[in-house]
């Protein structure tokens, strides 16, 4: 990737800059729960985006993405937003910085990925993050690695139309090879665990159904878990039980009391997943993946067709555990699969797939990698 970044680079811009990367993530459990101000469970994997970026010594800046086939150029002041959806991840980054008192001037980048789109990877993640650690590097702006991750998730609500949470910048900022992390999102504390389970494999089966958070009803369930936390009276539904849930079953939607159900019960899967980890017991960990699939199915309603035929599936085959992944509407599953079962799993997940719905998923081996980085 980096030698095909760089020929780019050269014939755009001529000369050499600096490598950059940042990954995209995995999230063992713990979905829709950021924005909830509870925990989640991720880590950055093996697939990243990586440019190539040099100061210009002008105000503008040029882009191009391999992947797009596309090149833009922007200024920095508000008014001059590119109208590429690609493109405003990047000048999000550069305006968010600049909100954030930090210098950012005219370079120029050539950037490319093997994070897939739309797979629930978070590659929108790994493009903000890439760009804010390498513009913080090269300004010197001495801004920490959480606020980073910051500048990722206001660059989403601001310029992307997505209200997201922390989860994936965070990931892609601070991820650790060999290790996950257990993030409370609303102290920001974390930890992270070294995650190496003995007789099993963790892979994605990838629905290849596109998922894209923008234009998705991703902000309406933010919404509705905002107004039950209303009507209950807390900050966030991290702080309420089922019991006041169900209190003020009258005052909300059907509708919303499923999502707030799904949030709440997700708060303490994902501490009991913490507590089966530590005392080495996946068969928990893969019980509790297949509660949070059903519910993220039927109560929070973002799972589809194809990916619950997977979850079947893989419950079928014997797996351990198996869940959507990501914030849904497509995308992957996440499996926690004994090493003996691996093979026939996988195949048998092609062979299923391909025969209902005309295309084999895609698979990916989970490979557990250090987070945003400049490249030697
Ligand atoms: C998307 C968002 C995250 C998180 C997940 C669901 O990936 O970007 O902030 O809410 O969905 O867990």
């Amino acid at each position: 990737m980096k030698s095909q970044i760089h020929e780019q680079f050269e014939k755009h811009f001529g000369g050499e800059g600096s490598f950059y990367a940042s990954s995209g993530r995995i999230n063992l459990i713990g979905e829709h729960t950021d924005y909830n101000g509870s925990f989640v469970f991720p880590g950055a994997i093996d697939k990243c985006i990586m440019a190539e970026i040099r100061k210009n010594g002008t105000d503008k800046v040029r882009v191009f993405s391999i992947d797009i086939n596309d090149y833009v150029e922007f200024g920095l002041n508000e008014e001059d937003a590119p109208s590429q959806s690609w493109a405003r991840y990047i000048f999000g980054v550069c305006r968010e910085t600049i909100k954030r008192g930090g210098k950012v001037e005219g370079f120029d980048a050539v950037f490319a990925g093997n994070v897939p789109l739309g797979a629930g990877l978070s590659s929108s993640a790994a493009l903000e993050s890439t760009f804010a650690f390498a513009i913080n590097d090269m300004w010197e702006n001495g801004i920490d690695k959480f606020e980073l991750a910051r500048i990722g998730q206001s660059t989403e609500h601001n310029y992307c139309g997505v209200k997201c949470g922390i989860m994936d910048q965070f990931a892609s900022v601070m991820g650790k090879k060999g290790h996950l992390m257990r993030l409370d999102c609303r102290s920001m504390e974390f930890e992270y665990f070294p995650f190496d389970p003995k007789g099993y494999k963790l892979v994605l089966v990838d629905s290849r159904v596109k998922h894209q958070l923008s234009g998705s009803p991703y902000n309406d369930r933010r919404n509705s878990c905002e107004r039950v936390a209303a009507a209950i009276g807390v900050e966030f539904l991290r702080e309420a039980t089922m019991e006041q849930l169900e209190s003020v079953k009258d005052k909300v939607s059907e509708e919303d009391y499923m999502r707030a159900e799904y949030v709440i019960g997700e708060t303490s899967r994902v501490l009991e997943v913490c507590e089966a980890l530590q005392k080495g017991d996946y068969e928990t960990v893969g019980a509790k993946m297949y509660e949070t699939h059903w519910g993220m199915s039927k109560l929070y309603e973002v799972s589809c067709e194809e990916l619950d035929y997977l979850a079947e599936l893989a419950k079928e085959c014997g797996v351990t555990g198996c869940r959507i992944m990501g914030g849904g509407f497509g995308g992957c599953t996440i499996n926690l699969v004994k090493d003996e079962l691996y093979d026939s799993f996988i195949e048998k997940a092609k062979a299923g797939f391909n025969e209902k719905y005309g295309h084999e998923p895609q698979i990916y081996p989970v490979v557990i990698s250090d987070g945003a980085h400049k490249c030697c």
